[in-house]
């Protein structure tokens, strides 16, 4: 036997046991286990129907997507299905935990299925950019209808067993413990019976229901056409289905290969795969001892109830943990607990929490005045004004009345956190939480790691992003961190190409194209003129826009003007302040086509996170890709700045560069990083 593979045999039943950690994905040891076993059970005579089941947390997850873009070693997954579906003698799966991807579709090639009562099943293959590869387009159809199988497979949202069970995914649903007795009294029954072996291929009634109705897959891409904007696998996944409907069995498996393997080879599905193992490695920190053990953090506490505070609150108290949230402005915090109370009551009528719920969430929040309330708090994050002064007095304030042993943090989003640990006589338990507006919400949490930040104050802050259901990102101390510095040049460059005449709307229309979700300038005109500006001594078109009252969608409009109930239109009146700026500035007009505007957006912001590596700020290159998509929303599909660097090609953007370099001086210059990986053919994402 193989090491992954164990065969038992009992009353004429052979069990297939595979078990290979952590969640036995279909990589090649698997795929010689299963072969190897089915040729032994199949030449054993004493067998008369076999079991396949998984040792560990699950039965299998998938196929093992690290092996995807590589040679394949034999036996393939679909040689190992085809073994098991001409199977003469039946082939039972028994699911536990979740069975995914080419897992569910292995299942599918199985005679019958029994599944655990805590299982689930499902083909996520779209969150990486690809389509079930493994007959699963042309199968769950037959099985579910067109409209489920499009749901399940476009959306990607797994079914759970009692649900499995009523579409007709398996044949029976087990108390878990009782999964291995209940498959072998299955399989007992099936031999008994000696029926014919059922065959999902040759199942037509679904499909031709679905024939008469080519509505389906219309409606289908029109409801869910904002969701798929950018993605390239879900109109793959229709066209497989649509073929599932409309072929015969055999040439739709064709068919779902073109598909699978024009995904595969695309840049989408590139940058989604890389995603997958980016989120996985964020909270790898090397040289970190396992054996450092959290900070007990049981309860909270947040100072300032401002913009950032009343959403960190939000995140807590939604995770259970009871905070104690201050401000010395009582009036500020009393518009902030009735916004609260107000968010968990739109969640309890949008049917996301139960009242009972809401109530409870709220009851975990006290608010008051005087920051003694947090003697006995085991965490505080501070999310005062973003002024040194102010926090480091406040630091040294916490430092006398929150008790030994607890966690400090804040919230800066520019600071140095080692100024402000430095306030403190234990710099040691002083972190950086450093969250994204609105807090409750965006899925980002910075972690800044201070010089004097200690190994249990940092395993702490990952144990808290994990509980808050946030992607943790390890930042040193720098200007800005790591997101919002890789980001500063986009907006810089956006403010810069409005003085070499290129409207807003134009530069936010390439951004929307590349896939963000809106514009540098929709999104100031969003957040706030004033929030934004940070060098207000400076006359710019952002401080006069200011000057004039301006001040984006809340007040007179920005760079947009909003007439009542239509779309922002592009704005005469900030046109003309653009136009006097840039003829004090006097710099030649820039004649860019699309691509050479993007290009100019975004290679700053390569270059800036090349830097971010090169100063050790960022653990890795796929921390930085994070940040932006968790904390930016840079489209998943493109896969951040570095991979997005990779497929463009690091020397398109160290041409663009050198050019804006010569043109404005040494702050363009590409980083000595990319340089060096241009001329290696090193790729900057795998740094
Ligand atoms: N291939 C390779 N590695 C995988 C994997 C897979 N399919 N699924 C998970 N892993 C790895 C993870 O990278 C992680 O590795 P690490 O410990 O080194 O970081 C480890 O397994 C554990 O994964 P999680 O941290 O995600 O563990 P959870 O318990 O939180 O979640 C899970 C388990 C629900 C199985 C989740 O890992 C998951 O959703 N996996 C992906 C499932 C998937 O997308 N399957 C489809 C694959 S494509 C396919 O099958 C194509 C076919 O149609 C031909
Ligand atoms: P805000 O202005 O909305 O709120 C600050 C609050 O702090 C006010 O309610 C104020 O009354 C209170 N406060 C000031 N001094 C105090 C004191 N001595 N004691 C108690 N309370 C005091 O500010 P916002 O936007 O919430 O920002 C807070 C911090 O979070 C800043 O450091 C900011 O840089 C950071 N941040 C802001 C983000 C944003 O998008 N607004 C995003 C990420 C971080």
């Amino acid at each position: 036997m193989t090491e992954v593979l164990q065969i038992e045999k009992q009353a004429g039943v052979g069990h297939i046991i595979i078990d290979s950690p952590p969640v036995n994905a279909l990589g090649y040891a698997v795929r010689k286990g299963l072969d190897d076993g089915m040729d032994a059970l199949l030449a054993d005579d004493t067998v008369k129907a076999i079991i396949i089941r998984c040792d560990g947390r699950t039965f299998f997850a998938g196929a093992d997507i690290s092996e995807f873009g590589k040679p394949v070693r034999k036996p393939d997954l679909h040689g190992v299905l085809a073994k098991i579906e001409f199977s003469a003698k039946p082939v039972i799966a028994a699911l536990h935990g979740t069975a995914l991807g080419g897992g569910m579709e292995l299942a599918l090639h199985c005679h019958y299925r029994v599944a655990a009562d805590t299982a689930a099943m499902g083909l996520p293959e779209v969150h990486l950019g690809l389509l079930p590869g493994a007959a699963g387009t042309q199968r769950l159809p037959r099985i579910v209808g067109a409209r489920k199988a499009l749901d399940m497979m476009a959306l990607g949202a797994p079914v759970r067993a009692d649900e499995a069970l009523s579409l007709g995914l398996v044949d029976e649903v087990i108390a878990t413990d009782d999964l291995v007795a209940s498959a072998q009294r299955f399989a007992e029954t099936v031999i008994a019976k000696a029926a014919p072996l059922p065959d999902i291929r040759t199942r037509q009634d679904k499909v031709e229901a679905d024939r008469a109705d080519p509505e389906i897959f219309s409606a289908f891409r029109a409801r869910h056409a904002r969701r798929f904007k950018g993605f390239k696998a879900p109109e793959n996944i229709i066209k497989a289905v649509e073929a599932a409907i409309s072929l015969p069995y055999a040439q739709g498996v064709e068919r779902e290969a073109e598909l699978f393997v024009e995904l595969l080879e695309s840049k989408e599905s590139e940058a989604q795969r890389h995603v997958f193992f980016a989120e996985r490695a964020t909270s790898k920190i090397p040289g970190l001892d396992k054996s450092v053990q959290p900070m007990p953090v049981a309860t909270t506490g947040v100072l300032g109830a401002g913009t950032m505070g009343r959403g960190i609150t939000l995140a807590l108290s939604a995770a259970g943990y009871p905070v104690t949230i201050v401000d010395s402005n009582a009036e500020a915090l009393d518009r902030t607990m009735g916004i609260i109370r107000k968010t968990c009551e739109g969640a309890v009528a949008k049917g996301r929490m139960s009242p009972e719920k809401a109530e409870a969430q709220i009851a975990r929040i006290t608010p008051a005045t005087d920051a003694k309330a947090f003697a006995d708090c085991d965490l505080v994050i501070e999310a005062v004004f973003e002024d040194m002064d102010l926090k480091t007095s406040i630091f040294s304030t916490l430092d006398t009345i929150v008790k030994p042993g607890a966690l400090l943090a804040s919230n800066t989003s520019f600071l140095d956190l080692d100024k402000i640990a430095a306030a403190t006589k234990r710099p040691q338990d002083v972190i950086g939480l450093h969250f994204f507006s609105p807090a409750n919400i965006m899925p980002l949490l910075e972690i800044v790691r201070g010089d004097k930040t200690s190994d249990a104050a940092l395993v702490t802050a990952l144990g808290l992003a994990k509980r808050l259901r946030k992607t943790p990102v390890v930042s040193g101390v720098c200007d800005g961190f790591i997101a919002n510095r890789a980001m500063a040049p986009r907006m810089a460059e956006a403010d810069r190409l409005i003085l070499e005449g290129i409207s807003p709307a134009d530069i936010d229309r390439v951004c929307l194209n590349y896939g963000f979700p809106m514009g540098p300038f929709q999104m100031i005109d969003l957040v706030g003129l004033d929030v934004i500006g940070r060098n207000a001594n400076e006359k710019t078109v952002r401080s006069e826009l200011v000057r004039m009252g301006r001040l984006g969608q809340k007040q007179k409009g920005g760079y947009y003007d909003y007439p009542a109930a239509s779309a922002p239109t592009p704005s005469p009146e900030a046109a003309a302040v653009i136009a006097e700026i840039a003829a004090e500035a006097g710099l030649s007009q820039a004649d860019l086509d699309d691509d050479g505007l993007l290009m100019r957006l975004l290679s700053p912001v390569v270059n800036e996170g090349a830097r971010i590596l090169e100063e050790g700020m960022a653990l890795r290159a796929s921390d930085i890709d994070i940040a932006l998509i968790k904390g930016y929303n840079w489209p998943i599909y493109k896969g951040g700045p570095m991979l997005w660097a990779d497929q463009v090609g690091l020397g398109r953007i160290i041409d663009t560069l050198n050019a804006m370099a010569a043109d404005r001086g040494p702050a363009f210059t590409p980083s000595p990083l990319l340089v060096r990986l241009q001329a290696e053919g090193g790729r900057l994402s795998e740094q």
